[in-house]
């Protein structure tokens, strides 16, 4: 059994981080005697004049419902470098935090991060040092975990933006398009889209067509409700174009919504405004399920390891928390399976990705052909 192990958070902050941090704190002392390290903004903490803080169960009181990490996160950092376009791990950093975490006496680590922390975190397990990842992603991309805490109360946020749109959208008989986060994936777009009423939904993993939801807004007209309501990925992309980036030294996707705007407006002759809802969807309070999950998927990484288990992620699988390798874990994104139940529902129920083959159709209410299906319903 570990005497103490390290806990650190890496990437951009989900709400639902707090739980697990405090989770790990009150497995690990409380059940399995083990002192915790919290490790300040990611593995930069275990650099240099590294930055940490013993945490107990009397120092983690409070946080359950509170956004953000109480120990802080780091995007990018030292130890992953971009070669002629690859991804690299550079020895030097991964060996200094190696002697520092000797230093520190922490023998083991739970590392809560997205899959930049977890291929970090993987580096740390390939030269022998005990570590179990804990997925977290607002996004909800991670193919080795069905849910990522953060990614429920996303949706309530992108929800409520859509019910307060649509207000104001019918009051001005407007388009409204609301950016919504989802850099590879347009899970956040679709759920919420769903959730609540949006007419078109663009994803990244279905490039649109401007003509196809000028159709739908003009559709719509003919059947007297004069607003619509988009919801856009950050990701999203036209047919036969590439992402859209506020920065692209950075990489850092934006401004399909206003693009979205303006077209839509130009072709449509429909005033038009444009919401990004950004940070706001991984700022504040988790909600209940984001809480709950946080908590679980904590308490089981330190079993994980107090089991001898490491290299591996916990991850939810058919509703049971289970560990997959961390290898795994990283390299596979879960796309919106285009052809799935939940983009075939919306489309069931009038929504438009403004594919090619929807704007074939061309109609409200007549989507892409459905196949007879013989197995359960799809
Ligand atoms: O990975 C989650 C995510 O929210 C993405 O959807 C988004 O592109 C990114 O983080 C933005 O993060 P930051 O502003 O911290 O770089």
């Amino acid at each position: 059994m570990y005497r103490q192990i390290g806990i650190l958070t890496g990437g951009g902050d989900a709400p639902g981080l707090n739980a697990a941090i405090r989770a790990v704190v009150r497995t690990a002392t409380g059940e399995f005697g083990m002192s915790c390290i919290g490790i300040e903004d990611s593995f930069e903490g275990i650099l240099g004049d590294t930055h940490t803080r013993t945490l107990t169960t009397r120092s983690v009181s409070g946080i359950l419902p509170r956004g953000g990490t109480i120990l802080g996160t780091r995007n990018r950092g030292s130890f992953v470098k971009m070669v002629d376009g690859k991804t690299t791990f550079p020895e030097v950093p991964i060996g200094e935090a190696l002697a520092n975490l000797d230093i520190l006496g922490i023998e083991a680590l739970v590392a809560i991060g997205g899959e930049g922390t977890l291929a970090i975190a993987d580096q740390f397990y390939k030269r022998g040092f005990p570590v179990i990842g804990v997925p977290k992603t607002i996004d909800n991309d991670l193919a080795a975990t069905e849910l990522t805490f953060g990614f429920m109360t996303a949706i309530d946020i992108a929800t409520e933006a859509l019910d307060r749109l649509h207000t104001t959208a019918a009051s001005h008989d407007r388009v409204m398009v609301l950016e919504v986060m989802g850099r590879h994936t347009g899970w956040i777009a679709l759920h919420a889209g769903l959730a609540g009423s949006a007419d078109v939904i663009l994803i990244p993993e279905i490039p649109f067509s401007f003509e196809a939801i000028a159709r739908k807004v003009a559709a719509r007209e003919k059947t007297g409700s004069k607003f619509t309501n988009i919801v856009v990925a950050e990701g999203a992309a036209e047919i036969g174009k590439g992402e859209m980036y506020q920065d692209t030294a950075e990489m850092r996707l934006g401004g399909i919504g206003e693009h979205v705007r303006r077209c839509v407006e130009e072709m449509t002759g429909k005033e038009s405004r444009c919401v990004v809802l950004g940070h706001l969807q991984r700022g504040g309070s988790p909600n209940a399920f984001d809480r709950m999950l946080g908590t679980n998927f904590g308490a089981c990484a330190v079993r994980a390891l107090a089991s001898g288990e490491t290299g591996k992620m916990v991850a939810l699988q058919a509703g049971v928390i289970i560990s997959v390798p961390l290898s795994e874990a990283c390299t596979q994104i879960k796309k919106v399976p285009v052809d799935g139940q939940l983009v075939r529902t919306a489309r069931d129920i009038g929504i438009s990705f403004a594919a090619p083959t929807e704007a074939k159709h061309g109609e409200e209410g007549l989507h892409i052909s459905h196949e007879t299906h013989h197995r359960a319903v799809s």
